[in-house]
């Protein structure tokens, strides 16, 4: 059994786990593959329904067993095992679910017989009940009661954020106020500088950023078992966290290893502010600059679904 060593670990998540030291990290972010069909570049992303959630048991009983008794898991879930995934952590495993959040965002496929889908499910738990890290500092946000109504009321530090988190807040202005918990985090679109362009599922750093200050403190350790772009390392490193995580593809896992040597603590956080009034548009790129549509990955939250 090794200790803990910051960085990407190029390999299989379960295997890597079950390496690490028991109740040794703080906190877990997991994005695994949704088991969609996503093109991942070594992943097979088309597993029989049983297969998948055997295998979700066992990395997530891995989780359970790194983290500290203190410890919190989020785990980023299409709607596809979101229900299943969050009984079978909970009543299976062992987790104390807290918070079922919404991240909504926009640019979603368009579908021309459904509703179209613009969710990911953000599922928050902790071991114990009790003992957990959660900073509400810094996650305020300005109320509906401070920015529309301009009411005196307002608690000037402005309040907790809902449990949904919203992208298109100019479509629902007063449906999904940024004091709500809806998460006012816009997808990490093609055009966007915070695009690195090489994985369709890069995560917004604004997400993770909102997930790693309430649930860990500097210097606490991060995993991320499925590190894919490497969001969550680079988040985690420049709020002052020690983080490391597993990633499979060895061109993915090259690539998170250089936008992580090019991260250090106290670096901004990309995405701008969170909430929608202060959400930075994305500049129009052209062709050939440097914030131009380079990337072509698509993103896993585009995929095909019956139309
Ligand atoms: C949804 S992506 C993660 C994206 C990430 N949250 C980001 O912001 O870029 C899932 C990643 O898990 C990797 N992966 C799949 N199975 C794995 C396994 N068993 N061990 C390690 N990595 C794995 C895939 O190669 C893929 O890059």
């Amino acid at each position: 059994m090794g200790g803990l060593k910051e960085g990407v670990h190029l390999g299989d998540c379960l295997a890597g786990l079950k390496g690490l030291p028991e109740a040794s990290l703080d906190l877990a972010f997991a994005d695994p593959p949704f088991n969609i069909g996503y093109d991942y570049d070594t992943y097979d992303d088309r597993r029989d329904d049983t297969a998948y959630l055997n295998w979700c048991k066992e990395w997530i009983g891995q989780i359970y067993r790194v983290l500290k008794p203190n410890g919190s898991f989020w785990l980023a879930i299409g709607d596809e095992y979101a229900a299943e995934l969050k009984v079978m952590a909970h009543r299976e495993i062992g987790f104390i679910p807290r918070n079922w959040v919404i991240w909504y965002y926009t640019f979603g496929v368009h579908c021309k017989n459904k509703f179209t889908r613009s969710h990911v499910h953000l599922l928050y738990f902790v071991k114990d009940k009790m003992d957990f890290t959660f900073h509400k500092e810094g996650l305020h946000v300005p109320s509906a009661r401070q920015l529309i109504y301009n009411d005196k009321r307002a608690n000037p530090l402005g309040r907790m954020p809902d449990d949904t988190w919203i992208l298109r807040p100019q479509d629902v202005p007063e449906g999904f106020s940024g004091d709500s918990d809806t998460w006012n985090i816009s997808r990490v679109c093609g055009t966007f500088k915070e695009r690195a362009g090489w994985h369709g599922c890069q995560m917004p750093e604004r997400v993770l950023s909102r997930i790693i200050e309430a649930s860990s403190s500097p210097g606490d350790w991060v995993i991320d078992p499925f590190v894919g772009s490497g969001t969550t390392l680079a988040v985690a490193r420049k709020l002052g966290r020690q983080t490391l995580g597993f990633e499979m593809s060895e061109e993915y896992a090259a690539r998170a290893r250089e936008r992580l040597a090019m991260t250090k603590p106290g670096d901004s956080l990309e995405g701008g502010q969170e909430t929608p009034w202060a959400q930075p548009k994305p500049k129009k790129a052209s062709a050939g600059s440097p914030q131009g549509p380079k990337r072509t990955a698509k993103s896993k939250l585009d995929q095909p679904e019956s139309v």
